[in-house]
């Protein structure tokens, strides 16, 4: 089926299922057609002719998004990004790699080191995610304590608006002051308001070889002391934690060997640039300390390359090896000070409400920002067992706006957490959305239903 000349069309049951979908569980695909545009003039053909038509369209990158921003569920015209994948150019004065939308992030990475740059927002999906989509998610991951977000990085982005207008926002200025920086509408936009087409991003210097540490602890409380020293004394690159049931499953179903032996209830994976050989002797100064004080019960640091991508495995392995359970995921988080709190009233809501589940608990707690995933038990109803974590979401999410956190943190809002968003934005911000969404996209072809309906 070719619905415009030129431009390759999909309508076969295989790539409707595959395309139609992210890597978020519990929905079902049910695109029309799936579209592989080669440049931002058939993007925006794309976008008249959807206008003409009144058909909904589906940007959709590397699909490994976690809210069901990228699901075509209603018949929508996904249109992939991922054939319009050059790398355009390195600019070594700018310090910027131009790229289509489609390049997969881990190319991205690599093209920037080979030229003796870094690009540092990074994350476990890197060989699939699109750097589209991580700009239309302002996607995170795990450097953020130390480089930020993936809004800090777009110095430039080529658009399509659901009008089908075709903007350039920024060109890659450093010092821009004329207005409205429209490219940070775009950056986590989900998809609603147009189609990134192409994408500019700063490079910066590479960073020194890396260790990393990994200690254990068996107290909720310790978890931000021990971050809070750490901070004190180094820069740190990540602060990760994950619990016991974490590691259970990614020792189990990826065979990546434990830590240390001494059973923890917590671990947390530190990551520090080695600027000096002092580096170690002070870190292993602090380690004692911390275990005089009770606060760590074991832990391990990084004596190679090799060891530093073993250690990481233990965290970043843990979607891939709960996966099989279908997990209901919450991204949420709160402000870094407030973390100690929310770790105590969130633990005492999952141990209530959630006691015959396994919930998995770990994420970027340096960031305030906490991965909640809860398994379905295997003899449980698909339906019963959405209804059940939803139930335990009010409760949640009533607690995360009492301390004005985020319903999420860094996966975005799309279809799965569309219903909560009144906790994280006030009537009057979601009523400006709206308003701004009607500007770009005034007949409601631009990914809808995802954010808000
Ligand atoms: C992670 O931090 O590993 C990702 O956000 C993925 C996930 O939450 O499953
Ligand atoms: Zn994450």
């Amino acid at each position: 089926m070719t619905m415009i000349e030129g431009i390759e069309t999909h309508t076969d049951v295989e790539t409707l299922t595959s395309y139609g979908k992210d890597w978020t569980k519990h929905f079902t695909p049910k695109p029309k057609a799936v579209v592989f545009p080669r440049s931002t003039e058939q993007v925006r053909d794309l976008v008249l002719w959807a206008r003409k038509n009144k058909v909904a369209l589906v940007p959709s990158g590397g699909r490994t998004g976690l809210s069901a921003a990228a699901y075509a569920t209603n018949g929508e015209v996904v249109v992939s990004l991922e054939k319009m994948n050059k790398i355009l150019e390195i600019d070594y004065l700018d310090q910027v790699i131009r790229c289509e939308a489609g390049v997969v992030t881990e190319r991205l990475q690599k093209k920037a080191w080979d030229n003796g740059f870094y690009y540092p927002v990074d994350f476990a999906a890197r060989g699939s995610s699109q750097i589209g989509g991580n700009v239309a998610t302002n996607a995170g991951g795990i450097k953020v304590i130390r480089y930020g977000l993936t809004r800090q990085w777009v110095t430039s982005l080529k658009v399509v608006t659901g009008i089908g207008e075709i903007l350039e926002l920024n060109k890659s200025l450093v010092k821009n002051a004329t207005g409205y920086d429209l490219r940070h509408l775009f950056i986590g936009s989900e998809g609603t308001l147009g189609i990134i087409t192409e994408v500019t991003v700063a490079l910066t210097k590479q960073p020194k070889e890396p260790v990393v540490f990994v200690l254990g602890t068996n107290e909720l409380s310790s978890i931000m002391e021990i971050y809070k020293r750490f901070k004190q004394k180094f820069l740190l690159s990540a602060y990760e934690m994950f619990t016991d049931l974490a590691l259970k499953y990614v020792t189990s179903q990826c065979q990546v060997p434990p830590p240390f032996s001494t059973p923890s209830r917590f671990y947390i994976l530190i990551e520090i640039e080695k600027d000096s050989d002092e580096l170690i002797n002070k870190a292993m100064e602090l380690f004692t300390e911390l275990s005089e004080e009770g606060l760590i019960t074991d832990g391990t640091v990084s004596q190679s390359p090799k060891q530093v991508i073993d250690l990481w495995k233990l965290r970043e392995n843990i979607t891939e090896a709960t996966s099989h359970k279908q997990p209901y995921k919450n991204d949420v988080s709160v402000r870094v000070s407030r973390v100690p709190q929310f770790l105590v009233e969130m633990s005492a809501i999952l141990a209530k409400e959630h006691p015959d589940f396994e919930v998995v608990w770990f994420g970027h707690v340096g960031d305030g920002n906490l991965h909640i995933n809860i398994l379905k038990p295997d003899n449980m109803e698909n339906t019963e067992f959405v209804k059940r974590c939803k139930h335990v979401d009010e409760i949640m999410f009533h607690m995360l706006e009492r301390l004005e956190g985020s319903i999420s943190a860094e996966h975005g809002v799309g279809l799965v957490k569309k219903p909560f968003l009144k906790h994280s934005r006030s009537l009057n911000e979601i009523s400006l959305m709206r308003q701004i969404k009607k500007v770009f996209d005034p007949d409601g072809i631009m990914n809808p239903g995802k954010i808000f309906d």
